[in-house]
């Protein structure tokens, strides 16, 4: 039997957050979450895996499996950072649901969900290049409330809860416009599959002639917190996960980015494009000539 309930969410700027679902009798008929105290878990669990990423890393670590390709790799780093992670947060709260990269999904019954990747930046943690960052997102309802990018490697915490602004460790994070899409350095990522890497060299390769030059991170999440802190103006991607993108998504929305898919669609596995308004539409336009909206890749 399904109802109509309302989630109260109290943000730090007063505004309050109501949103309705359709629920399952028994769930309680209305929940009350502070932003605040979510963001308050994330950044603990946060912490806790980042110094056992850096404290407990292995001096020869290994690949522990593969998933989509043979370089879409997992290290133990990986699963024991997401058990870490999930035992502080679900300590706290046992009744949330919980979606880690690295251990399926438990949809749980409060209307919270958190959104988890334990390394972004996988493969950089792998070489020991410091461009990786623990990322956990806290959702009402599939409304992004809360979100922690910490990258301990390069000493550096973005945080953003929803209405509240996005920071980065004490300051308040502002998008970029450039002059046009000419001057506009621009992130982007690829895929682990060939097939997918292949259309993506093309499609990066008609861009280049158009802008000021490509960045490639190696960390969805951090590239979103760069459009975020203006280290890039802009940032795009097909193949990016819920978990790639749930904090960095927060974190640049609410420093004033469009973060969205193709067309008015949600940002998604087939196309998370970040920049400030203007050159959001620049970009997506260029995007749209070159065929990155086709299917097939
Ligand atoms: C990857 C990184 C990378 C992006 C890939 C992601 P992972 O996440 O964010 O920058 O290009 O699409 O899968 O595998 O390191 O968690």
């Amino acid at each position: 039997m399904a109802r109509a309930v309302t989630h109260t969410v109290a943000t730090n700027t007063g505004a309050i957050i109501r949103t309705t679902d359709e629920e399952h009798v028994p769930r309680m008929a209305e929940h009350e979450f502070d932003p605040e105290e979510l963001l308050a878990t994330a950044r603990a669990a946060a912490a806790e895996a980042g110094r056992l990423l850096v404290d407990g890393r292995p001096e020869r670590l290994g690949v522990a499996q593969t998933k989509s390709s043979p370089t879409d790799v997992v290290t133990e780093m990986d699963t024991a950072a997401e058990r870490a992670i999930r035992a502080a947060i679900l300590g706290r709260r046992p009744d949330d649901g919980f979606l880690g990269e690295e251990g399926g999904s438990d949809p749980g019954v409060s209307g919270v969900r958190w959104v988890v990747d334990p390394i972004d930046g996988t493969v950089n943690y792998l070489y020991g290049l410091p461009q990786w960052a623990v990322s956990i997102g806290a959702e009402v309802d599939g409304v992004p409330v809360a979100g922690v990018v910490l990258a301990p490697q390069l000493g550096e915490e973005y945080t953003a809860v929803r209405g509240g602004g996005a920071w980065l460790d004490g300051k308040r994070l502002q998008v970029r416009e450039p002059e046009d899409l000419s001057r506009a350095l621009v992130a982007t990522g690829f895929g682990y599959r060939a097939e997918r890497r292949a259309v993506q060299g093309r499609i990066v390769g008609g861009l280049l002639p158009r802008v000021r030059d490509i960045r490639r991170g190696g960390s969805a999440a951090l590239d979103l917190c760069a459009v975020a802190v203006g280290r890039v103006d802009g940032y795009f991607e097909r193949g990016t996960h819920d978990w790639d993108r749930a904090a960095g998504r927060l974190v640049a929305t609410e420093a004033g980015a469009v973060v969205e898919g193709f067309h008015g669609a949600p940002a998604s596995e087939e196309m998370v494009l970040a920049a400030g308004p203007r050159l959001f539409a620049d970009l997506h336009g260029a995007l749209l000539d070159l065929g990155a909206d086709e299917t097939g890749y």
